[in-house]
């Protein structure tokens, strides 16, 4: 594993306390952070604050999907936070998201811009029933093209469409990926699972694990057993 910390933990927690119990364990040398839906509803930008203080990168996993001006703004706000990835949902349209990019290219500090595609919780019945007839996987590398050609930095993906990605897109396309399991560790709601190791050589930039450390009896053990796992 390259010495840039390749793995974002997934700060699922309900309060503030939890969530540091975790963090004050942990070192920036060794692994980001991600703030999502629940712990930002909870305790807001003052804990991303505290965690940027603690001298984390800092993924905001919020993935805005709204009109243009409304998700440029939000982009803007999360910049000045100051967090180091900010998403937003790919079908949002080509307009969303170049008005994102420019909200943040005017920012002052400017996090990773990444996408989503379709949620890995979808299956190809779940899209025709919103009007997609069309295989989940070609849908992604669509929407991965278009959140490419409107400027973005990356997208969110499963480890499985990682190769096909970097092929078609280009090296330079930051992929992110949750849906990772360490060998012998349970996928839970997961469905379709790679080791660490698995993702990163299939071209995965960025790791994004949860469970697997948080609810780990020694978290900072797992995620060093991750990172000698990656290293071999
Ligand atoms: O605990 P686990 O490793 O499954 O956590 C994965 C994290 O990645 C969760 O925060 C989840 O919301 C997020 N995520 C995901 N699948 C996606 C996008 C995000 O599991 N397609």
């Amino acid at each position: 594993m390259p010495s840039e910390p390749r793995i974002i933990i997934a700060l699922d927690f309900k309060d503030e306390a939890s969530t540091l119990a975790l963090v004050d364990q942990l070192e920036p040398s060794l692994c980001r952070l991600k703030v999502g839906k629940e712990l930002f509803v909870r305790c807001g930008p003052a804990l991303v604050k505290k965690l940027i203080n603690k001298g984390f990168d800092v993924f905001l996993d919020l993935k805005f999907h709204d009109i243009p001006n409304t998700v440029a703004a939000a982009c803007h706000a999360a910049a000045d936070m100051g967090v180091w990835m900010v998403n937003v949902h790919a079908s949002g349209g080509r307009k969303m998201m170049q008005f994102a990019r420019e909200a943040i290219d005017k920012s002052e500090h400017k996090p990773l811009l990444i996408g989503v595609t379709i949620l890995t919780s979808l299956s190809r019945q779940d899209i025709a029933e919103v009007g997609l007839d069309i295989e989940p996987a070609d849908q992604v590398l669509r929407l991965a093209r278009l959140a490419r050609d409107s400027g973005l930095d990356g997208v969110v993906c499963s480890p499985q469409e990682v190769s096909v990605l970097k092929q078609q897109l280009g090296q330079d396309f930051c992929l992110v990926t949750p849906g990772v399991r360490p060998s012998g560790s349970a996928a839970g709601d997961q469905q379709r699972v790679m080791t660490p190791s698995q993702a990163l050589q299939s071209g995965s930039d960025y790791l994004v694990i949860g469970r697997p450390i948080t609810a780990a009896p020694d978290p900072v053990q797992a995620l060093k057993n991750i990172i000698d796992e990656c290293q071999k």
